[in-house]
């Protein structure tokens, strides 16, 4: 992986240096400037996790909500201050000059802005087409992807996307093979989570596509997908990554993930405008998936396997301004930190006898989201009754999910900006809640 002075330093030029032909010069890129106060460059992310005078600086970056303690920050990103008033400049500017811009530039900048994503993920660009959000990029691949067989199965686990299940069933009814869904252990470790992959693989020797997911939107889980989607290869099993949630809130680049194909969305971790998403094809692998139809044929960029069509042109400008300023704060500083403010309460709550913390029991599958419940309460009602309490009582915001096999939990995501003091917060709600019970 490139280092991340190495990467911001990629990504300035692209930013800058692509988009300044349009009518628009300069636009992206500017706001990079006001930003090297981030840069941390003698400190390990360990160490950067629990800096409180430089999360105070990445907070100041951020309009924060006033009402409560917002740990739901898994919906989507906020968007730091600088990229919300590019989008804000872009948007306006658009509206301004409408088709003028679009006929004659667009095509040159989208080309830009998708240089700069692949630059940050570590792929080729003709590896990475640009798409409106993950599950666009899903549908695409599945709906496209010609291996199917009578005899063949197709694989997704409870951790999954609620939505991806569905699509996943929906693609075994479509094709007449059989669907297996894998109930993952409800909290566990790396290991695990790689026997639970190995032995479903052994019961079906069948398996042919498979949807895999690197952080879970239920409890935040974070799957060893380099593993994982390695003993499934060797099976001859396709892969499908689900990176909506993980890229970002966990740092790495495709090599970290040795998968084929894989989908994204920039709106939430990486902090970009709404409406922006990703797909990833490895060179060598289009022959599997057809052309989004109408298409041209052709197996040298993956940009053919979707189209857009007419979408929210300032969300994608604004791209290479959120992937700047992600890369300013540093992917691992982030994601360090993250999984700190996970821990602050995680080591609370294991300690509280009536509190059953889900997904990640190591580090080496934690990341900055979580998830708990209280013990033996696993009912939609139940954990529903709860998330009301720490909302009302505590002033403490969260969601409930609804789709592991062990039953619903409450999700608890904060965000770069969230202090310690509102972990503490909630961390207390929690002794309190256990001690009523
Ligand atoms: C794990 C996971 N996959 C897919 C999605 C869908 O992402 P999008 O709304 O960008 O299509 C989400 C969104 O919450 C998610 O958390």
């Amino acid at each position: 992986m490139q280092s991340r002075r190495q990467l911001l330093k990629t990504i300035t030029t692209l930013s800058i240096g692509g988009l300044s032909q349009s009518v628009f010069a300069g636009s992206a890129g500017n706001q990079l400037t006001g930003l090297t106060d981030l840069l941390h460059t003698t400190t390990s992310p360990d160490e950067v996790a629990k800096d409180e005078a430089f999360w105070k600086k990445v907070a100041a970056y951020y309009q924060k909500g006033t009402d409560t303690i917002n740990l739901e920050q898994g919906y989507w990103g906020k968007m730091a201050l600088p990229v919300e008033a590019e989008y804000i400049r872009l948007t306006k500017k658009i509206n301004q000059e409408m088709s003028w811009y679009a006929r004659k530039y667009w095509a040159e900048d989208f080309k830009q802005v998708k240089h700069t994503v692949a630059a940050a993920l570590g792929a080729e660009v003709n590896e990475i087409a640009l798409t409106r959000n993950a599950t666009e990029s899903f549908v695409n691949l599945i709906t496209q992807y010609k291996g199917l067989q009578k005899q063949d199965a197709v694989l997704w686990a409870d951790v999954d996307y609620p939505s991806f299940q569905r699509m996943m069933q929906w693609l075994a009814d479509e094709h007449s093979v059989e669907g297996i869904e894998l109930s993952l252990p409800a909290s566990g470790n790396k290991q695990d989570y790689i026997d639970a992959y190995a032995n479903i693989f052994e019961k079906h020797p069948n398996l042919k596509l498979m949807l895999l997911t690197h952080t879970s939107n239920q409890h935040g889980l974070t799957l060893p997908v380099k593993e994982i989607a390695a003993l499934a290869k060797s099976k001859g099993i396709d892969v499908i990554c689900d990176c909506a949630q993980s890229w970002g809130l966990v740092n790495f680049q495709m090599d970290d993930l040795g998968v084929d194909w894989a989908v994204f969305n920039l709106h939430k971790w990486i902090g970009s405008p709404v409406g922006v998403g990703a797909l990833y094809m490895r060179t060598g692998t289009l022959d599997r998936v057809s052309p989004f139809p109408g298409e041209a044929e052709g197996n040298e960029s993956v940009q053919n396997r979707v189209h857009i069509a007419t979408s929210d042109f300032a969300s994608f400008l604004a791209v290479p301004d959120a992937i700047a300023f992600h890369f300013a704060i540093g992917g691992e500083n982030k994601a360090e930190r993250l999984r700190y403010l996970r821990s602050r309460w995680v080591s609370v709550a294991n300690k509280l006898p009536n509190i059953e913390v889900l997904g990640a029991q190591d580090q080496d599958c934690a990341s900055g989201m979580g998830g708990f419940r209280i013990k033996g309460q696993t009912t939609k009602e139940q954990v529903s009754a709860l998330q009301q309490r720490l909302e009302n009582e505590f002033a403490v915001f969260t969601v409930v999910r609804k789709d592991l096999a062990s039953g619903c939990n409450i999700r608890v995501t904060p965000q770069v900006f969230t202090t310690p003091d509102e972990i503490d917060t909630f961390a207390n709600a929690l002794i309190a809640i256990d001690k009523a019970l």
